[in-house]
């Protein structure tokens, strides 16, 4: 087990790749606050791990919210008396469009919660990490959109802030021993379209014809195993880097 006495915050735990990692970190040792508006699944998946090492805690909140980013984190050490590691999973797409159709409202949310949280979360994270002296570890689920926007412009800038910002973090504050990392998944199977909306059929059709180039999916497993080795030891020497998980799509 290689998160034993660790204590984690997940953002994103009701589906796809957070509930994956969730399960993940559990089975590996680490205690986890796993984060989401929902709370049947994140309830359903902590009753499903009564019997792993680690434990489960909800926290209900919307990211998009520098309360519940800072509140989650104080959750985690309150619960756990403690906090190693920050996993700002959660996110949503656009509606595929091109920056000729972009919708003010749409640009609105999708930043706040795929940037404005994260940036919250990272900023209550290492101000706590450096207050007790943690090493602590921050992994940025960002996207191959956010290196070849193939997706709406909206999610691709917002992938590409999220990147940008994981790297300056990194370089900000390696010397107080914080590690910041970010994981760039390609086509995963999860329930992420579902954030979509009706997407802009001309956008969706020119992402179409790249998606047929990509490899079949990965799984949220792919994902949680990445966010492990991140997470842990296994990665001390690893600062500040995108690791692509797309099954070759981009490279
Ligand atoms: N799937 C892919 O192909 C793919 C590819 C590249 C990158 N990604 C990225 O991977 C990450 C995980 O996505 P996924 O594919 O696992 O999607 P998913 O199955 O739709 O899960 C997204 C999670 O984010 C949570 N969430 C969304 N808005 C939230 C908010 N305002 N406050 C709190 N939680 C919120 C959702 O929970 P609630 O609705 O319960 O709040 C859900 O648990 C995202 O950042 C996504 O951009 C996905």
């Amino acid at each position: 087990m290689q998160l034993v006495g660790k204590c984690a915050v997940v953002t994103g735990a009701s589906s796809g790749m957070g509930h994956a990692i969730v399960e993940r970190f559990a089975r590996e040792g680490a205690n986890v606050v796993a984060v989401a508006r929902r709370k049947e699944r994140p309830e359903e998946l902590k009753a499903s791990l009564a019997d792993a090492p680690g434990k489960v805690e909800l926290f209900a909140g919307d990211i998009s919210s520098a309360e519940t980013n800072n509140a989650m984190i104080d959750h985690c050490i309150e619960v756990f008396g403690g906090f190693d590691i920050l996993v700002n999973n959660a996110g949503v797409m656009d509606d595929m469009v091109g920056v000729a159709d972009a919708i003010d409202e749409k640009f609105d949310h999708v930043m706040k919660v795929n940037v404005f949280g994260p940036m919250c979360a990272m900023r209550k994270a290492v101000q706590t990490f450096k207050a007790s002296g943690t090493k602590g570890s921050i992994i940025n689920v960002a996207s191959v959109g956010g290196m070849r926007n193939v997706a709406g412009a909206i999610y691709c800038a917002s992938k590409a802030a999220l990147i940008s910002m994981t790297k300056n973090t990194s370089f900000m504050y390696w010397s107080d021993g914080i590690r910041c990392n970010g994981i760039a998944p390609g086509g995963i199977n999860t329930e992420i379209s579902a954030s979509m909306g009706m997407p802009n059929m001309e956008g969706y059709g020119k992402v179409q014809k790249m998606l047929a180039m990509s490899p079949a999916p990965g799984s949220a497993e792919d994902i949680a195993n990445t966010a492990l080795f991140l997470a842990s030891d296994q990665s001390s020497y690893i600062l500040g880097d995108i690791l692509v998980v797309d099954g070759g799509w981009i490279s």
